[in-house]
């Protein structure tokens, strides 16, 4: 897939930039130029994907980090200021989820999906923001899902994490637009990653959830990209506290 923004000189930290949605964002921002750190708790994916932009002639830095700690957080906003001096864009895309009824649900769990999908990105964007308001601006992309606007039996307690970063995502493009950082949310619908292997590793699951999605089939990775990207160009420089959902229609079916 071709990509056509062009986003040199910028540079991106991507949170969960080892595998999955992240790691194609990643290879995404850096073939329109942009300069890469990535994040997560997998020294081994993070290196892979590093590599991976380095040996198409772009620039990455891996930074392990555990989002759920807060000096982890400020140690990759330290990284990335050390390594390029400079952070355009954000893109809050790690996350965690637990399949399991709320009747079932323990304490740590609610904290542990709660602490990673919101309080980390809150913390993450906070530090980033002041960076990004001393430069003139910015671009934060929170990445949250079509179950942010609808239930789900087993999801309630992710669902429950990705409506939160909804709303943060709107109160922070209010706070934050004076300072011209835009922020805006990019919610894929079912996507073929090892987040919802349990859903396509299974033929007859995937075939029953493909058939309620107008397009007949679940997302690939690399189709979440182009909608994150519009979002970190200019040719959305007036759009903030907005949603795009790239779901195959899944939102428009109910
Ligand atoms: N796949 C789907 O069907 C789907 C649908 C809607 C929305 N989404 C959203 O898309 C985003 C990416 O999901 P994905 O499908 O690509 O999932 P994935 O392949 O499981 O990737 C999740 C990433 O988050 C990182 N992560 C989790 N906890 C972390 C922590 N405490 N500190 C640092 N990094 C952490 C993981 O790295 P480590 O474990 O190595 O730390 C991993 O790189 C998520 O926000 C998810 O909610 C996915």
């Amino acid at each position: 897939m071709a990509r056509n923004y062009d986003l040199s000189g910028k540079v991106a930290v991507v949170t969960g930039g080892g595998k999955g949605i992240g790691r194609a964002i990643a290879l995404g921002l850096a073939e329109c130029g942009a300069k890469l750190v990535l994040a997560s708790r997998t020294k081994e994916e993070l290196d892979k994907v590093a590599n991976e932009i380095r040996e198409n002639g772009g620039e990455a830095v891996p930074v392990v980090t555990d989002l759920m700690v807060a000096e982890q957080i400020d140690r990759l906003v330290e990284a990335t200021v050390e390594a390029y001096n400079r952070v355009d864009i954000l893109i809050n895309n790690a996350a965690r989820s637990f399949l399991r009824p709320l009747m079932d649900l323990r304490e740590d769990g609610w904290d542990k999906v709660f602490g990673t999908n919101c309080k980390a990105v809150f913390l993450l964007s906070r530090a980033v923001a002041k960076i990004m308001a001393e430069q003139g601006g910015g671009r934060i992309v929170n990445i949250t899902t079509v179950g942010a606007v609808r239930g789900g039996a087993g999801m309630g307690v992710y669902h429950a994490s990705k409506a939160a970063l909804s709303m943060l995502t709107k109160c922070m493009a209010v706070e934050w637009a004076p300072l011209n950082i835009n922020v805006n949310a990019v919610g894929p619908g079912l996507t073929k990653t090892g987040f919802s292997e349990p859903i396509w590793g299974n033929p007859e699951v995937e075939q029953m959830v493909a058939a309620r999605i107008p397009k007949g089939r679940l997302a690939e990775p690399e189709e979440i990209v182009g909608a994150v990207l519009f979002l970190c160009s200019e040719d959305s420089s007036y759009i903030t506290g907005d949603s795009i959902y790239v779901d195959g229609g899944s939102l428009a079916n109910v």
